[in-house]
């Protein structure tokens, strides 16, 4: 069943129509994966899936609810969580604190200190740092648990950014080039939490340019070229189809295949 269901979506910046009807699915429990030269209309996508960027027209239905035009936190509230291509992490602070923190607007942040409410709030902290170490150590960073975000390589900061996106319980999750910027060792072991992320049931919508790594993890591929779907099915099917290698014509293999 599709837990996401994006219907005829368009959007114009100005007269450049970025998003021309765009209509794809993601299947609860896939990693769904999407893919297109530089400048083809990903993010837009993403964005406007989100409530950040609102669509001329098309709709957006998320576990069967209409959710276009929703503001993003509205969408978040449904589930849906979003993790951005440049991880937005404090340096300063800890990774657990970091983790801690993108939990507290759920629930902490109207405390302001009422006495007769601080065990309450002390005792909600507590399920939160638990919460934060189990899913720490399941993305491999417990040890890192009490240092400052700002000593992580790059892949761990991609981590954490996606544990910070795990602390609002999604059932699915919005990711713009997970292994953007890292060796393709670490880009692997991002894809393998995912892949253990998407065992446990959670859905995922992913852009990615390292199609080298994308294509052995994700369930079904969408292609996507000025700003349509050309191209959509099982990695094997994809690349096996002629229309897959003319949308990179231009760009080099190396482009296509490890950006
Ligand atoms: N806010 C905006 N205002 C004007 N133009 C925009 C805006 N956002 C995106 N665009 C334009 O829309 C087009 C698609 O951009 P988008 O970022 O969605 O592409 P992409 O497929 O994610 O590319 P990349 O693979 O390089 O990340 C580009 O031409 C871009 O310049
Ligand atoms: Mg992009």
């Amino acid at each position: 069943m599709a837990i996401l269901a994006v219907e005829n979506i368009c959007k114009s910046f100005g007269g450049l129509q970025v998003l021309k009807g765009v209509t794809l699915e993601a299947e609860e429990g896939q990693i769904t994966g999407l893919v297109g030269p530089n400048g083809s209309g990903k993010t837009t996508l993403l964005s406007t899936i989100f409530g950040l960027t609102k669509p001329d027209e098309g709709s957006v239905k998320f576990r069967g609810q209409t959710i276009t035009g929703l503001p993003p936190h509205r969408v978040y509230e449904a589930g849906l969580a979003f993790s951005f291509q440049l991880p937005r992490l404090i340096t300063q602070l800890t990774v657990l604190d970091n983790m801690i923190l993108a939990a507290r607007d759920q629930v902490g942040a109207g405390f302001s200190g009422a006495l007769f409410l601080r065990r309450r709030w002390r005792r909600q902290e507590t399920e939160l740092a638990q919460k934060a170490m189990s899913i720490l150590e399941l993305l491999g960073l417990v040890h890192l648990a009490l240092h400052p975000a700002g000593e992580l390589s790059g892949g761990q900061r991609k981590l954490l950014e996606i544990g910070r996106a795990l602390m609002s319980d999604p059932v699915m999750m919005l990711l713009d080039e997970p292994a953007a910027g890292v060796n393709p060792v670490l880009g692997r072991k991002i894809y393998q939490k995912l892949r253990t992320l998407r065992d446990q049931g959670l859905s995922f919508l992913i852009i990615e340019h390292k199609l080298e790594i994308l294509l052995d993890f994700a369930d079904r591929i969408y292609l996507m070229d000025f700003g349509q779907i050309v191209l959509s099915g099982a990695p094997k099917e994809v690349i096996e189809n002629p229309v897959f290698y003319a949308t990179y014509v231009g760009e080099t293999k190396d482009a296509a295949f490890s950006s």
